[in-house]
């Protein structure tokens, strides 16, 4: 995530990029900076850590409006490499304080990049990624006359997606935005430019657009903008923003929850990109040291600690651990492992799983185990308490979720379970080198099958009128979809408040049958996979009691199944371990549109927090 703002003009331009970053809040709210030209032509650079009001305080205190300033960039920042502090904040600058850069994405190969730049006698001052592009470019802006092939060169360097905002003293330009892979927007007014993540940023002034394409350099200054691409020169669309500035802080959407909903193609390719490398089959966790890797080779025994939906992609994570290695795997709600009265072998690993890092009682489980039992958190605020407490926590990079219904910290903390499982399975021996190639080689078009996933979101929006006149649902699935069935039924009874219950389909014969009639519908989670025939067997019976049911698959024959239910929901198929995550993200959808149809604060249920703090 993180938020970037960038202007040329005649306005102050502390004033408005700290218009535009208060704006951009929602994307990263841990640090933020700015670096402005100064009337001198010097590059004036400003943290601080904390929300935008910190560094708004602290830019009055200095005073940096004496400077008069015209043209400069700022960022609100989500960490993900190094923690929150002021060294690690946006922007970054070169050796000589001549290049100012501000970036949102990650870069991929930015550890060896900067063993070759300190080694070419390159100062860094932060653990960001960042850092080695002001470096890299500060080098070839010497080699080369024309900035173009200075920045050409510069990204040749650079794997990853990103954005990226630059300032550059004494050159004409003096602003330049890139685009490769994370969003970046042009915004054109009279006599002045803005870059910026979301025209939220600078809608307040200007409502034409450039929404830049793949690989874009856009040049600013007094005179214009170029866009130039593989370093020809090219005309964009300009478009005109119709939203009001409220809408365009969710993006267009109407809630969080959907923004939320939507980000997660993004989402989990950024929670796997730096572990996962694709040409050489390999998954690398930096995260972990050589004495935990042997630990991990070693006769253990896992326990997780969790609470609502991150105890679901915990037990999701058992089923994954477990079906890649022979380490047995127990999942326990915190607030009641915290207070269990059990002693652990050394030998056993507690794995906490949090969004915010802050829950409570996930805290005080792992301070009870901690000098005894090693602790690996998977969070997604970086520097919260529970990785503090930790000795290796996994960051997610899912970026700020504000909706208080958990949805992208969900399917991302699934698909670091797959990452960690496949990895710690090839470190045992326990999986075969087929398996493997082949478990790697499905993360590689996963993105696309998530979008493909939420073109779902049309039809869902079509059933769901009729469906929320219902006061009860029953959720069920089988093995690594009986959690999923479990996050369904929760996110459902959040956000719409009715009532619903997650099953293992097997379970139904046990009970919960008695519960069906024509009033009672049942969300049927339907894959394709061994135990196919076992669900149909299940939605029989729901069927021969006049239970309505909805149909999640990703079966294609279809008609068989119109035999079951006038509602299938069609869903991308993909191997066992991941399809819980396109079901969810379909089940997802199916709660949102159910409670916004009647008329629910989405983004913030009744008596919920989104961090909860205390017991
Ligand atoms: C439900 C939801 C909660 C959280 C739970 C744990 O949508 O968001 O159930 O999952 O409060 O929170 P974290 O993951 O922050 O520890």
């Amino acid at each position: 995530m993180c938020g970037i703002v960038g202007y040329l003009g005649d306005k102050p331009s502390e004033y408005i990029i700290l218009n535009g970053l208060k704006k951009l809040e929602y994307r990263g709210y841990d640090s933020s900076g700015l670096s402005i030209l100064t009337n001198n032509g010097d590059i004036l650079t400003e943290k601080e850590i904390g929300k935008i009001v910190n560094l708004e305080n602290l830019i009055f205190k200095n005073d940096i409006s004496q400077y008069h300033s015209k043209c400069g960039i700022g960022h609100t920042r989500w960490a993900t490499h190094g923690e929150p502090s002021k060294e690690n904040a946006h922007p970054h600058t070169d050796c000589t304080n001549s290049i100012s850069v501000v970036h949102n994405g990650i870069i991929e190969n930015y550890s060896s990049l900067k063993d070759d730049l300190i080694n070419k006698g390159h100062k860094f001052l932060s653990k960001t990624d960042t850092e080695v592009i002001p470096h890299i470019l500060e080098d070839f802006i010497k080699e080369e006359k024309d900035i173009l092939k200075a920045l050409d060169r510069t990204l040749s360097h650079l794997k990853g997606a990103f954005a990226l905002g630059i300032l550059i003293k004494n050159s004409n330009p003096s602003l330049i935005g890139v685009k490769k892979g994370s969003p970046l927007i042009l915004g054109i007014g009279e006599g002045e430019f803005f870059l910026a993540s979301d025209v939220t940023a600078f809608l307040d002034y200007t409502n034409r657009v450039i929404f830049l394409q793949e690989n874009d350099i856009v040049l600013v200054d007094k005179s214009g903008y170029s866009i130039f691409n593989n370093c020809k020169k090219i005309i964009r669309k300009e478009e005109v923003i119709r939203w009001n500035s409220s809408q365009a802080q969710k993006g267009g959407f109407k809630h969080y929850m959907l923004k939320e909903i939507f980000e997660q193609p993004e989402a989990l390719y950024n929670s796997i990109i730096d572990k996962v490398n694709f040409e050489e089959k390999s998954i690398i966790f930096d995260e972990f040291d050589t004495e935990f890797k042997n630990f991990l080779k070693e006769d253990i025994k896992i326990v997780i600690s969790a609470c609502g939906t991150s105890w679901h992609s915990s037990l999701i994570g058992k089923f994954l651990i477990e079906s890649m290695s022979s380490i047995p795997v127990e999942v326990d709600y915190s607030s009641e492992f915290r207070y269990r009265n059990r002693k652990l072998s050394k030998k056993t690993l507690i794995i906490a799983v949090s969004q915010s890092g802050e829950t409570a009682d996930t805290l005080e489980a792992i301070k009870r185990y901690k000098g005894d039992n090693k602790i690996l958190s998977i969070c997604n605020v970086v520097g919260s308490s529970i990785p503090r407490e930790s000795d290796f926590t996994i960051y997610t990079h899912a970026g700020p979720e504000i909706s208080v219904a958990s949805t992208k910290a969900f399917t991302t903390q699934v698909i670091i379970f797959y990452t960690l499982a496949n990895y710690i399975g090839r470190l045992r021996d326990e999986i075969t080198e087929e398996i493997w190639v082949d478990n790697i080689e499905t993360l590689k078009n996963f993105s696309k099958l998530v979008q493909d996933t939420l073109k779902t979101n049309s039809y869902i929006n079509k059933i769901s009128p009729e469906l929320a006149k219902y006061s009860d649902f029953l959720y069920i699935g089988r093995g690594i979809n009986y959690p999923v069935a479990l996050e369904g039924a929760l996110k459902l009874k959040e956000i719409s408040y009715i009532h619903a219950e997650g099953y293992p389909a097997g379970e139904m014969k046990h009970g919960p049958l008695a519960l069906i009639d024509e009033n009672f519908p049942s969300v049927v989670l339907l894959p394709k996979d061994r135990l196919y025939e076992k669900m149909i067997a299940n939605l029989n019976e729901i069927r021969s009691r006049r239970g309505k049911t909805i149909i999640v698959t990703d079966e294609d024959n279809i008609e068989e199944l119109n035999n079951y239910s006038e509602i299938i929901i069609k869903i991308p198929s993909i191997n066992e371990f991941l399809q819980p995550i396109l079901i969810t993200i379909a089940l997802q959808l199916l709660s949102y549109h159910i409670a916004d149809f009647k008329g629910c604060d989405i983004d913030q249920p009744r008596n919920l927090a989104k961090s909860v703090t205390v017991e």
